[in-house]
């Protein structure tokens, strides 16, 4: 590692530690409350004035809230929807609440942002969770604190962020949205802890240097989670806030987990000229509606957020060479935002069906695999292997293919490739995994797995 790698990750050992630290003490121990030094210097009535204003942008977040609840609740007076929301919200099931949290262990922190801080916990049950809670170390708590030198006020305004979140949690269910597991809320002092299903943040710069197959499913994933957020229980939505940072992984698949900056608006309009969106790089006019709605903003909004965040970076780079023509076409729609969120997700769906039938390889002449013996049922040990890229393993030569065909195709295009062998192990499309290698000095039985070994070399190995 070089030193300002080190440097970097004792920097962050510290940082976690820190973090750890103070999430046990207001998690474990109750608030340690802290009155601003400069409090009692101010005026009465210049705290009146604060004070006011801080419970101004508290309703102001209320009322954002309220329409995300169930219909029909709108009319009800707010305070009551805390207590009651599982009951709205839940039909069934039982959802997590104050009580799983009494025996909880902390474990470590997770990620933090501008509001929130995520700790991965073991709850009572010994089963493990993200717990979601206000980063009281965070931007927004340090901003609010400032203006209105109100901590207690401040936590339940940055609270009520959290508390969007674990509404818009609950109605935006989807296999690409974190699962909310269940919520505690309404202590005195408006802490809010959301209960979360697991995940790792998403590492972009990992996520570059893995085969193609693993980022077109992040792109796949995410796709599948616009066309949902376009016609959710609440509308059309847009993630306002659209960064890899926003999202988690949990076993291969990508999951949101940031929604507090998600909006159902509708933008109205006059005339199309009303309908711009505007992006660093490139600006789109879109259609005013006879309704006097802009058609598609959200939806349009989150495409091309996708391709600039996600599908550039993801996307193109090492596509297989019979699907290349069909990504270079998502690029373009979407880029260019020429296709709505259905034809992309349809244009995505089609991708993963010809590269899961192999339909891409149909011009692979099947005469490669004369140039090779098989031996089923086996497998190989004390192996020469060589390094690939993007190998499924550190030390080798794995890669997806679609069959033995595919597979000696690969082989025959690597100098030092002399046999292979296809493994039980499949990926997530279905495909098999290959090992490739240079050389083995045993063959063993392994009821899985079938050898190919080159029949130029299976002399030399004789
Ligand atoms: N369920 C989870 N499992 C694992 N990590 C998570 C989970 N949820 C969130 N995280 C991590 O915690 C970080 C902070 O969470 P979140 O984005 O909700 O907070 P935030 O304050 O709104 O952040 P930002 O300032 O980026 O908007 C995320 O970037 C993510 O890496
Ligand atoms: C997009 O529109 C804004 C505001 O009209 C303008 O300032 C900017 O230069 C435009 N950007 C591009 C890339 O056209
Ligand atoms: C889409 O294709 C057109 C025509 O080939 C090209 O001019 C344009 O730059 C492409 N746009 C994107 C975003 O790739
Ligand atoms: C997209 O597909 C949904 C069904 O999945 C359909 O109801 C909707 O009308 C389609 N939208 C467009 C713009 O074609
Ligand atoms: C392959 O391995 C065998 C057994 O370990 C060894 O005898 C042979 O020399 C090796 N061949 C090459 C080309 O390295």
């Amino acid at each position: 590692m070089p030193a300002a790698a080190v440097g970097k990750s004792l920097r962050a050992a510290a940082v976690l530690s820190v973090a750890v630290l103070s999430v046990l003490v207001c998690l474990l121990l109750g608030s340690v409350q802290q009155l601003g030094g400069g409090r009692q210097d101010l005026l009465d009535e210049e705290l009146a004035s604060l004070r006011a204003a801080l419970s101004d942008q508290l309703a102001q977040r209320r009322r954002e809230i309220l329409p995300l609840l169930s219909p029909g609740r709108v009319e009800e007076p707010f305070s009551t929807w805390d207590s009651n929301l599982w009951g709205e919200l839940t039909g069934g099931g039982a959802p997590l609440g104050c009580g799983a949290l009494r025996d909880m262990r902390p474990l470590e922190v997770l990620g933090s942002g501008y509001t929130k801080l995520v700790v991965k916990v073991t709850l009572a049950g010994g089963e493990p969770a993200a717990l979601k809670v206000v980063n009281e170390h965070g931007i927004d708590m340090a901003k609010c604190v400032e203006g209105f030198k109100d901590p207690l006020g401040c936590r339940q305004l940055v609270s009520s962020k959290l508390s969007k979140e674990v509404v818009l949690l609950h109605r935006l269910r989807h296999p690409n949205v974190i699962e909310l597991r269940g919520h505690c809320a309404g202590d005195s002092e408006g802490r809010v802890t959301a209960i979360l299903e697991q995940g790792n943040p998403l590492q972009m710069l990992q996520l570059l240097q893995s085969p193609w197959e693993d980022r077109f499913r992040v792109c796949l994933d995410l796709v599948r989670l616009l066309h949902f957020l376009s016609r959710s229980p609440l509308g059309s939505v847009a993630l306002l806030d659209f960064q890899p940072r926003q999202f988690v992984m949990v076993s291969g698949e990508l999951k949101l987990t940031d929604l507090d900056d998600a909006s159902t608006a509708a933008t109205p309009c006059r005339r199309d000229a009303d309908c711009s969106l505007q992006f660093p790089h490139r600006n789109f006019t879109l259609a005013c509606s006879p309704r006097g709605l802009c058609e598609g903003l959200n939806e349009k909004m989150n495409i091309y957020n996708a391709y600039r965040y996600f599908f550039t970076y993801l996307l193109p780079h090492q596509a297989p060479p019979g699907l290349t023509h069909l990504v270079e076409h998502i690029m373009n729609a979407t880029g260019e935002l020429k296709a709505d969120i259905n034809q992309t997700l349809d244009a995505f769906e089609h991708i993963l069906r010809l590269y899961q039938s192999g339909l891409h390889l149909d011009k692979l002449p099947t005469s490669v695999l004369r140039d090779y013996n098989v031996m089923r049922g086996m497998t190989t040990s004390g192996d020469a292997e060589y390094r690939c890229w993007p190998s499924y393993s550190q030390q080798g030569c794995v890669l997806s293919v679609h069959g033995a065909k595919e597979a000696a195709h690969i082989c025959n295009s690597h100098s030092q490739c002399t046999s292979f062998t296809l493994t039980g192990q499949k990926t997530w499309t279905g495909r098999p995994l290959a090992t490739f290698r240079s050389n083995f000095s045993l063959l063993v039985p392994d009821e899985t797995s079938e050898v190919y070994v080159k029949k130029s070399t299976a002399v030399l190995l004789r």
